[in-house]
């Protein structure tokens, strides 16, 4: 495995090379003046303080190579929520504290991600849409952790690029190249937000109305950015007290919206709305029936399968006819057309 260590300080840089240097061909160089094009590299390890602003200039500078390699771990100094969230923004696939055993690192670096979800050769576009998505939804993030405004127009460039590329590759290959190199709450917003496109493009809608659905899924679940990491990447079931801090990511989602003139109020009903269900079962209002709006619905429908059919390293991607047949099993909840015409967005397309 080929591994690019990029450094703000050479004694990190230094360790690096002694944990990795018998299991990976390394290069390095310093931060300052990273020259790496980002060919030819299986991963690269980035292990700066995000707390610097150098630091953060120098890696937008390389945001171009580093969207070339597969893997990008960032190892930061400081064990903040936030911190990891810039990571991400910057263009990470992993974060990891600097303080991560040789095994830790290892493991990120060897995650051996199953064949099938190896995407077709030369989807190059299809990366780079993802990598500018995740970067876009972790920026949100931290706008929110930080107290600032989102960008809006950023989340609509970003949106009709997720668009292009799955109207052009279709929706196998963005599932694929998004399993394949994004992890946790970003594979999944991006999963979402690729699934709704395709739901919408399958229904025939009018670029307008395309719109409107890739800004819902690109917010969704901004409002998970305040909940630790620990509790959203958690294998296996949440406790009570968990569940509860996780179901309140629709009203957080949409608070951090509701004064920004630039997201209309249909996008805003989405985001608190997207765990409602027909049958008044679902979260934060019980709503029932038609206090549903369509948009809400569809966005509804794509989430779940999307939340099904994550790559998550410790259970095996689950088919996209099982995630189909789940949708189909819930009764009362969704719109029964709707799941009727989502077949050929989850098993076809
Ligand atoms: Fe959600
Ligand atoms: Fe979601």
């Amino acid at each position: 495995m080929r591994v690019h260590l990029v450094g703000d300080d050479i004694t990190k840089l230094t360790s690096l090379r002694g944990m990795l240097q018998e299991r990976c061909s390394l290069t390095s160089e310093m931060l300052c003046d990273a020259r790496f094009d980002g060919r030819n590299i299986d991963a690269v390890v980035v292990a700066a303080d995000l707390r610097v602003v150098d630091n953060i200039t120098a890696l937008k500078d390389v945001s171009a190579q580093l969207a070339r390699v597969p893997r990008r771990i960032f190892l930061t100094n400081h064990k903040s929520r936030l911190s990891t969230v810039q990571a991400y923004a910057l263009g990470a696939t992993s974060v990891l504290s600097n303080t991560a055993s040789r095994n830790q690192l290892l493991s990120k670096l060897m995650d051996q991600r199953p064949p099938s979800l190896e995407p077709s050769p030369a989807l190059d576009g299809g990366r780079d849409a993802a990598f500018a998505g995740a970067s876009c939804i972790a920026s949100m993030f931290a706008a929110i952790l930080g107290g600032g405004d989102i960008d809006v127009d950023e989340a609509r460039r970003t949106g009709k690029r997720i668009a292009e590329v799955v109207a052009e590759n279709g929706l196998s290959d963005w599932l694929a190249t998004v399993r394949r190199h994004h992890e946790g709450t970003y594979q999944h917003c991006l999963l979402v937000t690729g699934v709704t496109v395709d739901f919408g493009l399958s229904l025939g809608v009018a670029s307008h109305d395309l719109e409107r659905l890739y800004m819902a899924a690109m917010f969704h679940d901004i409002g998970k950015a305040a909940i630790p990491l620990t509790i959203l990447d958690k294998p296996g079931r949440l406790d009570v007290k968990e569940r509860a801090l996780v179901e309140t990511h629709p009203e957080a989602g949409y608070n951090a919206l509701k004064h920004n003139p630039a997201v209309t109020d249909e996008i805003r009903d989405a985001v608190k709305h997207h765990h409602e269900f027909l049958d008044g079962s679902g979260y934060p209002d019980a709503l029932v029936g038609v206090s549903i709006r369509d948009l809400t619905r569809i966005l509804t429908i794509s989430d779940i399968f999307a939340a099904l059919i994550e790559y998550r390293s410790y259970k095996p991607v689950m088919p996209r006819e099982q995630a189909y047949e789940i949708i189909k099993s819930m009764d009362g909840k969704l719109e029964k057309p709707l799941v009727g015409a989502f077949r050929e967005v989850a098993l076809v397309r």
